[in-house]
């Protein structure tokens, strides 16, 4: 087993993995705890395998579960790698500087299209309890609309927003882009993916199709040409972008350090421009929703 540090630097100089996005483990998105005698069987692993630590890399869900299993005793520290960017007390997590350049490219791509057909865009991008990639994204592309699940679409925020597109129409700017995330509530609704057949730990919950719908109100209301794109799993693959590469190269390296120093429990973090560590315990069972004072800047240019 690999645990001496010029050992595990070695392999990964020779391992030529920092260009490569994914998972190299092939690792599920099952939680263990939702099988019978998961977390048994997980324990039981780690000690038939002769592990002296674990790290885990993931989203809250995945974090809420490392915090579970420290304290049933495994050895364990985080690192917050998730394209949503929904993890409390990080700054920013690995992936989401690259799904927010994907999603720009793919906006920039429609601002293009959108303007040549004279037709309402909307970029449906992913999100699920909060609208850090459709913000982002949205705000680098001068997106005329940006939707976050933080922010209901009851009636009244879709006529206004209705009534914005269709007064840019009448100022003459006949083309108009709009982001939503996956998980944006129309009428206090979200929207599901048709059905499909699944792995049975798998999460029923895939959202997907509020671009659709959106469109669909749209054109009833203002009898706009209105198209849409979704990215889906786009964004969430490929090459991460050199931000991406020096976080996780950072948030590696500390979790390295937390390990060595026997600090388990714990999970890096981005705080301003340091890299540091906190409690898995406080990231657990909640989200970071989108921060309302970048909101507000993106907002300026609706309209
Ligand atoms: O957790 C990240 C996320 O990208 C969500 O925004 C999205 O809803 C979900 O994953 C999709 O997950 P799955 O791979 O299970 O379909």
């Amino acid at each position: 087993m690999l645990f001496n540090r010029s050992e595990v630097l070695d392999r990964i100089r020779t391992s030529g993995i920092i260009d490569r996005g994914g998972t190299i483990l092939g690792a599920s998105r099952t939680s263990p705890l939702r099988i019978k005698d998961g977390s048994q069987k997980l324990l039981d692993t780690f000690h038939e395998f002769g592990l002296r630590a674990l790290v885990v890399l993931g989203g809250e869900g995945t974090l809420s579960v490392a915090s579970q299993l420290y304290e049933m005793g495994l050895p364990l520290v985080g690192i917050p790698k998730t394209i949503d960017n929904d993890v409390k007390e990080t700054d920013f997590t690995i992936g989401f500087q690259t799904a927010v350049q994907i999603a720009t490219d793919a906006l920039d791509r429609l601002r293009s299209t959108a303007a040549s057909h004279h037709r309402v865009m909307i970029l449906e991008v992913m999100g699920r309890r909060t609208g850090w990639i459709a913000t982002y994204a949205g705000m680098a592309n001068g997106a005329d609309a940006i939707l976050i699940p933080e922010i209901l679409m009851d009636e009244k925020n879709t006529d206004e927003l209705c009534d914005m597109l269709k007064s840019r129409n009448q100022r003459g700017i006949n083309f108009s882009i709009v982001v939503v995330a996956e998980g944006v509530q129309l009428g206090g609704e979200v929207i599901f993916k048709p059905s499909l057949p699944m792995d049975k730990h798998e999460d029923p919950d895939r959202l997907g199709g509020v671009g659709q719908v959106l469109a669909a109100l749209i054109e009833k209301k203002t009898g706009l040409h209105v198209r849409v794109s979704s990215l889906d799993y786009i964004q969430r693959g490929g090459t991460p972008v050199a931000y991406d590469r020096s976080l996780a190269t950072a948030f590696g390296v500390k979790a390295f350090e937390l390990i060595l120093e026997n600090r388990f429990g714990e999970m890096t973090a981005l705080r301003g421009n340091r890299i540091t560590s906190v409690p898995l315990q406080k990231v657990a069972g909640g989200v970071k929703t989108v921060d309302m004072s970048v909101y507000k800047i993106a907002k300026i240019f609706f309209g």
